[in-house]
């Protein structure tokens, strides 16, 4: 059995752990305590006990898996981990400095790579102590449903670490995109500018939150709409990305729609924060205009 690490254990720090544990790695996770590593730890069991109750895995299965999580408290541990995942928030001086500290254990032969969603890969390589062994690997929540992960080489990165995240990206039955090194990558360089856009005809009045949504569910055979989209993947991370793209390539098209602006300034960020587009206090989201 191989030991794999994440760090950063949010909603797709989680999801990595997860899915990487159900398909047989053994993962150390970590976060800024190990409280945190433990409480995602509980919210991963709560998951798996109700794929138990719908009878979609076993509970010798979920049990099993649990097993293989191991939540820590610093990265020392994480010497003996073939791969290190980061998976914290989309900041670039937040990852740098985790790449820097995780970088004193970082193995000899072992890949450090992030789950960055748009943030240049060979900027970031500079922070480790090896960039021929960091790699993008880009994964889409919810990680354990999402069937894509983007693997995006930066200069640096060498075939084998390429080879190598790649065998792990199919271990889990993930189809891969090498996607080049540029803002957005392939998907949320599509995604985003679809997301502000719907942003702007909110803001402009062009239509409803609901019938933006039921347009391109409906006309698109999207399962979510834009919003509630963006909702899921939470309004500050869309506001990262776009403004990555936007300082990025200098190009005007990606500033961020004043109506995702003014959410943002609420701190309505989503769901996490059980308000965005929609709001989440009920039984069912409620559109906020
Ligand atoms: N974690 C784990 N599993 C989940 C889940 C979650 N958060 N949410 C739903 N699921 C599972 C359910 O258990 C169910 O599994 P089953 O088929 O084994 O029973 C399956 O997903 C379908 O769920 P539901 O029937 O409850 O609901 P839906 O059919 O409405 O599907 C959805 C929910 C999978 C979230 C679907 O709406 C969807 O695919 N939405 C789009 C998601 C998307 O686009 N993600 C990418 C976002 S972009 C990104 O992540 C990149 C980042 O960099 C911004």
């Amino acid at each position: 059995m191989q030991t794999v690490a994440v760090i950063g254990a949010g909603m797709m720090g989680s999801g990595i752990s997860q899915t990487a544990a159900q398909f047989g790695h053994r993962v150390l996770l970590t976060d800024i305590s190990l409280e945190l590593a433990e409480k995602a730890k509980a919210g991963i069991a709560g998951r798996l006990a109700n794929q138990v109750a719908r009878q979609k895995i076993t509970e010798a299965d979920a049990t099993a898996t649990l097993g293989r999580i191991v939540p820590v408290g610093d990265y020392a541990p994480m010497s003996e981990a073939w791969l290190i995942i980061e998976a914290a928030t989309e900041r670039e001086e937040i990852k740098r400095k985790i790449f820097e500290a995780a970088g004193k254990v970082l193995g000899p032969d072992a890949i450090m790579a992030s789950n960055t969603s748009s943030i240049p890969i060979t900027r970031m390589a500079v922070s480790s102590p090896d960039p021929t062994r960091f790699i993008g690997i880009h994964f889409f929540n919810p990680v354990p449903v999402m069937q894509l992960i983007e693997i995006i080489p930066g200069l640096a990165s060498s075939e084998d670490t390429i080879a190598r995240t790649r065998a792990f990206a199919e271990s889990m039955n993930k189809h891969v995109v090498l996607a080049g090194d540029e803002p957005g990558f392939v998907v949320n360089r599509v995604l985003l500018p679809l997301i502000n856009e719907a942003a702007f005809l909110v803001g402009s009045g062009t239509g409803s939150i609901v019938d933006i949504d039921m347009g391109c569910r409906l006309g698109l055979n999207h399962p979510m709409g834009p919003l509630e989209l963006a909702d899921f993947v939470g309004l500050d991370t869309c506001m990262e990305i776009l403004k990555v793209l936007l300082d990025t390539t200098g190009d005007s098209k990606y500033r961020p729609a004043p109506m995702l602006v003014k959410l943002i300034d609420a701190g309505w960020y989503g769901r996490k924060t059980g308000k965005g587009f929609y709001d989440y206090s009920g039984e069912t989201p409620v559109p906020i205009r």
